[in-house]
């Protein structure tokens, strides 16, 4: 054999080994992440991808596009493309009673021959957003988001990160593939990756996740699909769209498994509603003990010939139908109540429970507010309470169970002093609130910094609140003046702050100096000083020394003002504060410390000046109305806010015919529905970031 032969050779035998590899990978991950039942090690199966990319470096050229090694590819655009779905993507009606279910049965058996026997497939209704993928010849060529039902989102990039979608699907014995396959299912973030990630982004400094469901759609529509890879989501499929279904639902499912798709195991055929509303009770106790958020059950016609028959009206099917459970509660005893104290120096009462499940999660703490809502609910130490959670993070007393009292219950007793430092706490006028009467309790400094730092704030990432609380206990910063003359030195004796990541911060503490004097005034967390009334005061007085200057003595006499401004039909320029912020702001630049910290803060170089934006009448948003409605994939409600009133737009918080545009994010409501109704445009995120930067 010459050499080239030998060589070609050897080729071949790799390539042969690649591809086995490939297989044997496939398997061990359709075992892991689907079965949930791994047959290999962690770094078993890490020695065989490592063995494979080995090969593949070495021809590159031979990679197939979908190897086990090509989960994450390229970025997607700036935007997610537009795709129509082959079908549109049906949505389903609700169901919240017994009655209702019935009403559901006997709609589906109107609607079908007299007589007909009617089964139903019972399934969790599992909580995250829906999905369109498609095959061609087996292989993933395309995911959607259901978008408008019609019109989806291209995410197959981000798609093809979550291992529990098969990239390549399994031939069942004896079958080829079909050459065309639109499966449906539901794309969802597990329990516990929820937590995990709501972790991670508390100690960042980054806003939290209201659930598992508003993560799996964050961690979707990203644009860089690493980002998506390290979410780890998952897929739960539950229905073949036309060619390629089988006659009944149930086979459908069974064909689902059989491709190599995750599908629920708590699935169920049933032969009547008298069934399904058992399955319905039954599930009830069980959900709770899934990995994986669910918020009802669906309840479908099991016959694919009595669904086409059936049909649908509008976006729901008339053959499927969800039934929601009310919100989680449970019982527990309320043991204590602990006293926090706020940035804004406001004592905050929060429950401490015996532990109790809930939704998935033990819950031993639960919010009270404030104490006129412990008055109201007449709550007493060591009451048997009643608490919910209702698609929130933080759980709420809902009622007390006064059948339940011994007479050993003891009545809240409301702190005189504060619990950080002492000093008389004080309730002003029809406030609901207790404050700390002390200017320089430790607490407001904590909490304060948490909020300097943050992202509407002074956006320092990397700083999240155990760094803040580290940094404080170690003595290195007091306020947030301290923040500008921190080291490396000093940073990387913290816990868990690499010289990397030290690095990272500090860079990020510079270049908040170029921050405009309107985040820095939200960000000193002057009382009643928002982000949009800083926004305010710096563009009047353009810079700290104008404020200080001027301000303080024009804000002492905000009422004369007004009523000059009222009399003389003049344009009041404080228009969007009255005279209870003014005189936050007066006093708290009139404090020696404070006054202090202004000069620190110069002194290390931050710039205190406000640049009013360019010329904006070119702006597309320029004098329109905008109401932005749920929750923005990336930017926060006070960024997006901030942009929009930069270039001269209005923002308003509620629909009328007189708004222009409604941009809609994660969870949107009735603002959504209302502007659909009324016919305004409604745009995400991208497309106000696209307008708006022309
Ligand atoms: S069937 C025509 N089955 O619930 C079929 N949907 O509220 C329509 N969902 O958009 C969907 N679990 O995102 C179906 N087992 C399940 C489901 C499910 C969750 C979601 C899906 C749908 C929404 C409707």
């Amino acid at each position: 054999m010459n050499e080239l032969d030998l060589f070609a050779d050897e080729k071949e035998q790799l390539l042969a080994e690649a591809s086995s590899l490939r297989q044997e990978i496939r398997h061990h991950e359709y075992l892991y992440y689907v079965l949930d039942a791994p047959e290999i090690t962690d770094s078993e199966y890490d020695r065989l991808m490592v063995r494979l990319r080995e090969i593949e470096a070495t021809y590159p050229e031979e990679v197939p596009d979908d190897s086990p090694t090509r989960r994450v590819g390229g970025r997607a655009d700036t935007q997610f493309a537009e795709v129509r779905h082959l079908e549109p993507m049906l949505s389903l009606s609700n169901a919240f009673s017994e009655t209702e279910l019935r009403a559901f049965d006997e709609r589906v058996k109107g609607g079908l021959p007299a007589g007909s026997k009617v089964e139903y497939v019972m399934e969790p209704k599992i909580d995250g957003l829906a999905c369109s993928l498609i095959y061609e010849n087996g292989r993933l060529v395309r995911a959607a988001t259901r978008g408008d039902g019609v019109v989806g989102e291209n995410v197959t990039a981000n798609v093809r990160t979550i291992r529990s979608i098969p990239l390549v699907l399994k031939a069942p014995a004896g079958e080829t593939l079909p050459e065309l396959l639109d499966v449906r299912g539901e794309v969802y973030m597990p329990r516990h990756a929820f937590m995990e990630l709501n972790e991670r982004r508390a100690e960042r400094g980054e806003s939290e996740f209201a659930n598992p469901r508003n993560a799996a759609a964050g961690s979707l529509r990203q644009l860089d699909p690493q980002v998506t890879a390290s979410r780890s989501l998952s897929f739960f499929a539950y229905y073949i769209v036309g060619e390629g279904a089988q006659p009944k639902h149930s086979e459908n499912l069974a064909k689902l498994t059989a491709y190599g798709f995750k599908v629920s195991e708590n699935y169920r055929v049933v032969q009547s509603i008298d069934e399904a509303i058992e399955f319905i009770a039954e599930f009830d106790k069980k959900r709770s003990t899934l990995a994986y958020d669910t918020d009802g059950a669906v309840i479908k016609v099991n016959a694919v010939a009595q669904q086409n028959a059936l049909g649908a009206t509008g976006k729901d099917p008339r053959w499927a139908i969800a039934f929601k459970y009310p919100p989680e509660q449970a019982e527990t005893t309320l043991e204590d109540i602990d006293w926090r104290v706020g940035r804004t120096g406001v004592l905050t009462p929060t429950a401490m429970l015996t532990p109790v499940r809930l939704s998935g999660s033990v819950i031993s703490r639960a919010t009270l507010h404030n104490e006129d809502f412990i008055k109201a609910k007449d709550i007493r130490i060591g009451d048997r309470v009643v608490i919910n959670k209702a698609g929130e993070i933080i759980p709420e007393v809902l009622r007390v169970v006064i059948d339940k009292r011994t007479g050993e219950e003891k009545p809240v007793e409301i702190p005189s002093v504060c619990p950080e430092c002492g000093w008389s706490v004080e309730r002003q006028g029809a406030e609901a609130a207790i404050r700390c009467t002390n200017p320089h309790c430790p607490a407001l400094g904590r909490e304060g910094l948490i909020h300097f730092v943050s992202r509407d704030a002074m956006n320092i990432e990397g700083c999240g609140p155990s760094v803040i609380n580290q940094l404080i206990d170690s003595g290195l910063v007091r306020d947030a003046a301290d923040l500008y003359t921190l080291t490396k030195e000093q940073l990387v004796t913290l816990e868990r702050m690499g010289e990397k990541s030290a690095d990272n911060l500090l860079a990020a503490i510079a270049a908040s100096k170029e921050n405009e004097l309107d985040k820095l005034l939200f960000a000193l967390g002057i009382r009643h000083v928002g982000a949009k009334v800083a926004r305010t005061l710096a563009s009047i007085y353009g810079s700290m020394d104008e404020l200080l200057n001027t301000g303080m003595l024009e804000l002492a006499k905000i009422s004369e003002y007004k009523k000059e401004a009222k009399e003389n039909k003049t344009e009041d320029k404080f228009k969007d504060m009255g005279e209870k912020i003014a005189e936050s702001v007066v006093t708290w630049l009139s404090v020696p410390a404070n006054q202090d910290l202004i000069e620190r803060l110069k002194a290390a170089g931050l710039k205190l000046t406000f640049t009013a934006p360019a010329s904006k009448e070119d702006n597309p948003f320029f004098g329109k109305t905008l109401v932005f409605t749920g929750t923005l994939p990336t930017l926060g409600r006070a960024e997006a806010k901030t942009m929009a009133q930069d270039v001269g737009a209005k923002v308003s918080g509620s629909v009328s015919k007189k708004t222009d545009y409604v941009i809609a994010g994660e969870e949107a409501g009735s603002k959504l529905d209302k502007a659909v109704q009324l016919g305004v445009k409604v745009i995400n995120e991208e497309e106000f970031i696209k307008l708006i930067n022309g």
